[in-house]
C-alpha cells in the first residue's frame, strides 16, 4: 500500500467522473449484464461496477480488494448492498489466499489489472478461480499499437505509476490475457487512452 493510496481512494471518484459518465458507464453495463453468480469482483476500487449487478436473493458477490481505503469508500457509497456482499481486503496475488477460495461462475475486472504488481500471476490465479465453463469479463485500459501513443505511455509511465497509485500506464493486458482466455466478444475503443473490453472463456 503506498502511502498515496489513501488520497487516491478520495480523488478517484472527481477524477474518472467526466470518463465515466461520457463512456465507460454505458461500457460497464453492457459488460455487466450477463453475470451469473457466484461472481467475484478483483479490484473494486469505489465501486464502479456495483450499480450494474442485480442484486436479487440468489446473488452472491465477492470482493478482493487489497486498499482498505477503496473498502471504505464501497462501504460509505452503498450501506444497502454491503450486507449481501463478502469482502476481502487482500490481494489478487496472494497464492495462500487463492488456494482457500471456491471456483466461480463470473469474474470481473475493470481497470484493476493495470495495477497489480505480477499481471501473469493474476492471469494464472484467475484461471484458477473461474470454473471451466465460467466468464471473465474485463475492461482495461492498454498500451497504445500506434508508435507515438504507446511511446508516449512508454515515457511517462514511471511518474503515472507513482500518481497513479501503481498504475502500469503501458500494459500489453490484451496481449497477457489472450495467451490464457479466449474471447468470446471483444471491443477495442479510444477514450483518451486505449481500452480493452472482453467476455473470455478459458482456454485449455
Ligand atoms: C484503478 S482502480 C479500478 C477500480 C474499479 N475496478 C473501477 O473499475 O473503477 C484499481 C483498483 O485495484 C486495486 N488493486 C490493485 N492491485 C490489486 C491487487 N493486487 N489485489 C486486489 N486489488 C488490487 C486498487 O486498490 C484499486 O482499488
Amino acid at each position: 500500500m503506498s502511502k498515496y493510496s489513501k488520497i487516491f481512494s478520495h480523488l478517484y471518484d472527481p477524477v474518472m467522473g467526466v470518463l465515466e459518465n461520457k463512456i465507460l458507464k454505458e461500457k460497464r453495463k453492457f459488460l455487466l449484464q450477463e453475470v451469473k453468480p457466484p461472481v467475484l469482483e478483483i479490484g473494486a476500487g469505489t465501486g464502479a461496477n456495483l450499480c450494474f449487478y442485480n442484486f436479487s436473493p440468489d446473488f452472491d458477490l465477492t470482493i478482493i480488494e487489497k486498499s482498505p481505503y477503496m473498502v471504505e469508500q464501497i462501504k460509505k457509497k452503498f450501506p444497502d448492498k454491503i450486507d449481501k456482499i463478502q469482502f476481502i481486503v487482500d490481494s489478487i496475488e496472494n497464492k495462500h489466499l487463492i488456494s482457500q477460495l471456491p471456483r466461480f461462475n463470473t469474474i470481473v475486472s475493470t481497470l484493476t489489472l493495470c495495477s497489480v504488481g505480477n499481471l501473469e500471476l493474476v492471469i494464472e490465479h484467475l484461471k484458477q478461480l473461474l470454473h471451466n465453463n465460467g466468464k471473465l469479463l474485463v475492461i482495461e485500459h492498454i498500451r497504445s499499437n500506434h508508435r507515438f501513443y504507446g511511446t508516449f505511455q512508454d515515457v511517462i509511465y514511471p511518474a503515472w505509476k507513482i500518481i497513479g497509485d501503481g498504475c502500469h500506464i503501458n500494459r500489453k493486458i490484451d496481449v497477457a490475457l489472450k495467451k490464457e482466455f479466449y474471447p468470446i466478444y471483444e471491443e477495442y475503443f479510444f477514450a483518451g487512452v486505449d481500452f480493452y473490453l472482453a467476455k473470455m472463456r478459458k482456454s485449455n
